[in-house]
């Protein structure tokens, strides 16, 4: 078998090699982590120290020794291809890693500012509502999701799952005593669509709050089982949306607009939010915050434990985390990092919207299953944890859209 499999690689090797060196094959722009790209001895064109980010067109093969560096580090993808990005054709990448600098540059006056939010007042209809989440329903979300044979963007059904959750969340909208509006999103960059629910403010309806996971699935494993079940990642921050969902729209309606989305091929680059953010941007959208919910089933720093992503975030939001967490959570919040832009409050980031990005565990200590067809319900999923970020989501949709607060400057 074994043998079989090596004199496989081989031929494809060989056969490859008469094609063309891999050297030859296209270049692609991408960013890294700077200390990364020194130490591969990559030729860094542009860089930001303070954020230690660098940019450098690269060749299979060093995108190659950047996975296989980051890989041993514990991060996953180790780097961002830029190939589709919108911001860098139009603006170069100057730009981009300008825009890049003045949101760490809005973080830091933040830092520095002597105004912090350090409590958020209790609320009885909160409390009372964080006590509907269902851990059963979460249970039942993700069993059905992770049902598919995958949801991959560059699958020849890439909507089967999108078509079957707009459904899903039509009838269950039935029941629902607020306005609501739904809407599939198409993109350009891949055929999959985004799925949109919007909860219209009652007062003040440009402010919008987004609430936000990817529905897609991948399977990047090398041969073997190719299915991508995707049950943590991340079937699971889309179950805690519905699951937040479910509650609201039987709750008064927000004084902001509520935004929650499904977004297509998060695991291809980005895709489906990196359009939407540059939408919302071009249209001058007013968008206070961001929540992204990618991976939110695997305790691997301990039940209760929640790593706040620190890097493409803004300070802001991660102290209203920390708030919150006195007031209405109780688990516990430690920062840490992805080292790149790993989900899609990154495409948003990008945009200038503060976002935030509450995650299972710290970067090391997350599910190791992902990305293969391992990634399924198991004995270590843990649906008392999940739940947490069912309740982020719901304290963001009734805390932060009654509220005047924003990001200060
Ligand atoms: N959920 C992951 C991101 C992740 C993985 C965060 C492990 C923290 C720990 C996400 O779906 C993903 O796989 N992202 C890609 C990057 C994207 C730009 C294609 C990745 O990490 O490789
Ligand atoms: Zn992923």
């Amino acid at each position: 078998m074994k043998t079989a499999t090596m004199a496989l690689l081989f031929v494809a090797a060989t056969a490859s090699a008469h094609v063309a060196p891999l050297e030859s094959f296209e270049t692609k722009p991408i960013l890294a982590d700077l200390k990364d790209l020194r130490a591969l001895n990559i030729p860094v064109l542009a860089k930001d120290e303070r954020i230690e980010v660098g940019y450098a067109i690269v060749t299979p093969l060093m995108q190659q020794r950047i996975q296989e560096r980051a890989h041993q580090v514990g991060k996953c993808g180790g780097f961002e291809d830029l190939s589709q990005d919108v911001m860098l054709h139009s603006n170069g990448f100057d730009k981009m890693l300008q825009s890049l600098a003045d949101i760490q540059e809005k973080n830091e006056l933040y830092e520095r500012a002597p105004f912090k939010i350090l409590s958020l007042t209790k609320d009885a209809k909160i409390e009372a509502a964080l006590t509907e989440v269902s851990e059963s329903n979460l249970r039942s979300y993700v069993t059905w999701l992770s049902s598919f044979p995958n949801r991959n963007n560059r699958d020849p059904q890439p909507n089967r799952h999108v078509d079957e959750m707009k459904q899903r969340l039509e009838a269950m909208l039935g029941n629902a005593t607020i306005p609501y509006e739904i809407s599939v999103i198409s993109h350009t960059s891949t055929k999959q669509n985004t799925i949109r629910v919007r909860l219209p403010g009652s007062e003040r309806p440009n402010e919008i709050v987004v609430l936000g996971g990817h529905l897609d699935s991948i399977n990047q494993s090398w041969g073997g089982d190719k299915a991508a079940p995707g049950a943590d990642d991340n079937a699971s921050g889309s179950a805690n949306l519905i699951e937040a969902l479910r509650i609201l729209m039987n709750k008064e309606q927000p004084k902001r607009t509520v935004e929650i989305f499904w977004y297509a091929g998060e695991e291809s680059g980005l895709l489906g939010s990196a359009e939407v953010a540059k939408q919302y941007k071009a249209e001058k959208k007013d968008v206070v915050a961001v929540l992204q919910l990618d991976m939110t089933l695997f305790p691997g720093s301990g039940e209760l434990v929640i790593g706040s992503m620190t890097d493409f975030t803004s300070a802001w939001l991660r102290d209203y985390l920390k708030a919150m967490n006195e007031t209405y959570l109780h688990a516990r919040v430690v920062d840490d990092k992805c080292g790149y832009g790993c989900s899609d409050h990154a495409s948003w980031n990008r945009q200038g919207y503060p976002a935030l990005m509450p995650f299972e565990a710290t970067f090391r200590n997350s599910n190791q299953n992902i990305h293969t067809a391992k990634d399924v319900i198991s004995p270590a999923s843990n649906f008392k944890h999940s739940a947490v970020y069912t309740k982020i989501a719901l304290v963001m949709a009734m805390d932060l859209a009654n509220s005047q607060a924003r990001q200060p400057y």
